[in-house]
């Protein structure tokens, strides 16, 4: 009898430790989920002084030598024309939004980061160019873009090498579209990680990946997994693509490689057997103005 009494406690005992565990583990993930984007601002308020020293106002990898023309490439990309009301998701120190305020006559930009530095830095520059007509800054999580902008107002929502930084890209592309109007868009320039037939290459490739994403509090998303969120929630692809830069105009990643090298940021020690992790991608989708379950087809019908 005392041996079962034993078994029955041994038995109870474990099962709530198992509950326990599993109960904490899953209270980790979503701690460490809500809590990333703190993370990854107190990260951009320590680092964009560096940021700037090497990069300039514009904060992106991928970009070429002169980087205004690479957001006038953006823009024509984005669609973007006199008359919308866009949000910069992830705006930096306003580099980009400055651009186009300035290239388009009549635009509003509400520009947000989740970095104080940051929307300080931004705020300053906007009023030494006298864009303050033009651009709005909010310190806010993108992730919350329907707690913080008006419902079914923007034309545009883009994120430039910002998106990567979400952790939770559902969320992030269910705010989207909480803000968009119908026919609005949203785009997207990143990173993704590559992908190859070697095992030990994807392994590799992972591997890098893995340390990007500690490095710049990153994580890289995978093409497939942002291309179903969008089908899935209804959104119409216009195009997936790589960005198309004259060869000799593509700056060759070497400002990322300069900053790396000098701050010790996620440095590549060495360039032998180095495999490149990354692919960058656009992504341009629209919040379609027809629902897209009961009368897709008059999209198409309708669209001149
Ligand atoms: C690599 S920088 C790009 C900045 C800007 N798009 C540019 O091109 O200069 C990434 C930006 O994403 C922003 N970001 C990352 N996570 C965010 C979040 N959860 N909410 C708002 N902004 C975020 C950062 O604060 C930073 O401004």
């Amino acid at each position: 009898m005392a041996v079962y009494s034993l078994i029955i406690i041994f038995c109870v005992s474990f099962l709530i430790l198992v509950s326990l565990y599993l109960l904490n583990s899953k209270e980790g993930v979503e701690n460490s989920l809500e809590q990333h984007p703190e993370t990854v601002g107190k990260f951009y308020n320590e680092t964009t002084d560096k940021f700037l020293e090497v990069y300039g106002e514009i904060i992106q990898a991928f970009r070429t030598k002169d980087v205004d023309s690479y957001l006038n490439y953006t823009a024509k990309n984005m669609r973007l024309a006199n008359g919308m009301k866009l949000i910069d998701a992830g705006c930096g120190v306003a580099g980009p939004a400055m651009h186009f305020a300035e290239l388009f006559k009549d635009i509003a930009i509400d520009a947000c980061s989740i970095s104080e530095v940051q929307i300080e830095k931004a705020s300053q520059n906007i009023l030494n160019k006298n864009l303050g007509a033009k651009i709005n800054t909010t310190l806010c999580d993108y992730h919350y873009l329907d707690k913080n902008f008006n419902l079914n107002s923007y034309d545009r929502v883009y994120f430039l090498e910002s998106y990567g930084h979400s952790q939770d890209k559902k969320k992030l592309l269910d705010a989207a579209w909480e803000v968009l109007k119908p026919g609005g868009m949203v785009y997207i320039k990143d990173l993704f990680a590559r992908e190859v037939e070697g095992e030990w290459e994807q392994h590799y490739i992972d591997k890098i990946c893995e340390d990007i994403n500690e490095a710049y509090k990153y994580h890289i998303g995978s093409l497939y997994e942002t291309l179903s969120i969008l089908r899935k929630k209804g959104y119409l692809l216009h195009f997936v693509k790589i960005p198309e830069v004259n060869e000799d105009e593509f700056e060759n990643l070497s400002i990322s490689n300069d900053f790396q090298n000098l701050f010790n940021i996620g440095k590549i020690e060495s360039w032998d057997n180095y495999v490149f992790p990354i692919d960058f991608f656009e992504i341009l989708a629209e919040k379609p103005r027809f629902s897209s379950e009961i009368e897709r087809h008059l999209y198409f019908m309708n669209k001149s």
